[in-house]
This record gives C-alpha cells, structure tokens and sequence, in this order.
C-alpha cells in the first residue's frame, strides 16, 4: 500500500525520522533551512500530517494551501503558533507532548531562578572580561532563595513541579495564582497557597511565570504589573514570550524597579529586545527550558507517535481539538 505523506519541518533525532519512514513518505528537512511561510505552504500541499517544532505557525493562510492536511504534531507542549480555530474549521487535529517535558522544564525554572538570585551569569561576565582583582564584602551581593517566598503564575504541571522543589528542596513559601485553583490534595502537596495576582505581585521574592501564552495572557506583565512587584524581586519567565512586555522589564531592570530577571523566551524570538542585552541584571537563555537529550527524545517521539497512532492507528494520543474530528 501507497504511504501517506508527511513533512517533518524541522531537523531532529535520524532516529525519529527513521520511525517515522517505517510508516510514512517522509519529506524532512534535516538541513534545517529556515522556510519562508510560502515554503512551508508548498511544501505542505500534498501531506496529510506535518511535524512541527512550535516555530512554524501553522494559520488560515498556511491552511488554505494544505487541502489534504489531517494532523499537525507540535514537538511542543505549548502550541500558540496554532491557530486551533482555523485548524478545528478546517478539520485538522493538533497535537502537543505534554507530560514528558515537565520536571525536566521544571529543573530549569529553577536553575534560572537561582542563576537570577545569586547573579550567577553577571559575576561570571565580570570574572571572563579579567575584572576579577580582589575579593570584597559586597561582591555580586544577590537575594537568598531558602526561605523566601515564591510565586508561581500558572499552577500547571510544570507549575506544580517548580512549586515543589521551592517548598521541598529550598524551604520557600510557596503562593501562586491561577486560572483555576488547584485541588486541596494538589495543594497540600505543592505547599502552595492561591492568592490574588494583585497579592502574587506584591508578595513574591521570586516570581515564576508558567502560564500558556494566548491573546489574553498577552503582556500579563506590563509596567503596571512590575510597578507592583519588590524592588527586591526577580522575575523568571520560562512560559513564553508576549507574556512579559520586554521593552517595560528592561527598563524596570534598568532603574532598579525589581531586582533582577531570569528569561527563557522572548517577544519575537530570536530576536531579542536590544534593551534586555544591555541591561546587567538579567539572566538570558535561549528558549532551552526542555533541552536535555532524554527529554528532547521524548518531545520528538511523543509528536511521532501522535501522527502514527492518528494516521495509522486512528487515535491521537494528545488531541488539542477533538472537535475537528465530530
Ligand atoms: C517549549 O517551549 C514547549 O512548549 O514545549
């Protein structure tokens, strides 16, 4: 029998590409050339599934050149390059690898926060530029994070993990604020108390934002926000970027308004905000929160086992709008 077609859009694992062929005629793009949005459209026309890695926006427009598409598998948990409605009305499923990604995002959240804290990043610039000459009392002084209160905006799965390592491992207060709240056990177990985000604001020493990113979580934190915050608190962001107003955070780093930030994502990424690169107090890394090896398997694995058990088998495993199939 004739395999079906799928375009996987970005390079990953061969191993990954190899499953894939035992079931598809698979067009990759293991060079990893960067496709102009018309590319992506082309390219498209005549697959059924497609393999995407969150950086490919997959809209109406893409859409309307993809007649025969039946899936769409983000090697991602979060999955705003999805337009879902115009997915759902054009009949394709979207689907992302939650789960797998999350102590390992998790562990991040909390590296960043302590790199932020202790000013890991800064000092270690200071020491690379030969600035080094002698030790002094007050050297890269930065904020303690046992024992301090953290906030957590989006209690989600990697919410809750972040939460527990705070609460178990560092002794921290732990509030957080949410869509909904969690249940008692859930936060019994998290240590976690729900709070108002106005409350949040004012209270965190650390403040972790974990939330989806959407047209309403759109600059959640803006200057009003910060203005809200210590002028002792960091601020971490390993959600998205838009949630944060870059342009804001930079100057409130710049004046001291909060301590220090720690990002992970930005707005329009890859590029950066040229204020956030001149600022001194702020950790940045470059979108890596779910990248160790083992995990990055599973991401990839957990998008090919979507368009396989969907393609295939007839059921996706993480279907983001069942209603495209009704
Ligand atoms: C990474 O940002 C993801 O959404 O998996």
């Amino acid at each position: 029998m004739k395999k079906a077609k799928i375009l996987v859009t970005r390079a990953v694992f061969p191993e990954v590409i190899a499953r894939l062929e035992q079931y598809f005629e698979v067009e990759h793009n293991q060079a990893d050339e960067a496709w102009s949005k018309q590319q992506l459209a082309d390219k498209l026309r005549d697959k059924v599934g497609a393999f995407t890695t969150g950086g490919e926006r997959i809209d109406a427009e893409v859409l309307a050149a993809a007649s025969q598409l039946k899936i769409c598998a983000n090697m991602a948990v979060g999955y705003n390059n999805f337009d879902v409605p115009a997915m759902t009305a054009r009949k394709v499923l979207g689907t992302n690898t939650p789960d797998v990604l999350t102590e390992t995002t998790a562990d991040f959240g909390f590296a960043l926060l302590m790199a932020t804290a202790r000013r890991v990043t800064e000092s270690e610039h200071y020491l690379r530029d030969g600035k080094w000459d002698r030790w002094s009392y007050d050297m890269f002084s930065g904020s303690d994070v046992h024992g301090s209160t953290l906030g957590i905006l989006g209690m989600g799965r990697i919410g809750q993990g972040i939460a527990r390592r705070g609460a178990h491992g560092f002794g921290m207060n732990v509030v957080y604020h949410n869509r909904s709240r969690l249940s008692p056990e859930l936060e019994a177990e998290c240590k976690a108390r729900y709070v108002a985000k106005d409350e949040l604001l004012k209270t965190a020493d650390h403040l972790v934002l974990v939330l989806p990113y959407s047209a309403q979580s759109h600059h959640t934190i803006g200057a009003p926000e910060l203005a809200l915050m210590k002028p002792t608190a960091n601020l971490v962001n390993i959600a998205r970027g838009g949630i944060v107003d870059d342009a804001a955070l930079a100057a409130a780093l710049r004046e001291k308004r909060i301590a220090a930030a720690g990002l992970d994502v930005f707005e329009g990424e890859p590029k950066v905000h040229p204020d956030l690169l001149t600022v001194p107090n702020v950790v940045l890394t470059p979108h890596i929160a779910s990248a160790t090896v083992p995990t990055r398997k599973a991401m990839a694995n957990l998008a090919a086992d979507n368009l396989i058990g969907f393609l295939v088998q007839g059921k996706a495993l993480n279907p983001l709008n069942p209603e495209a199939l009704a």
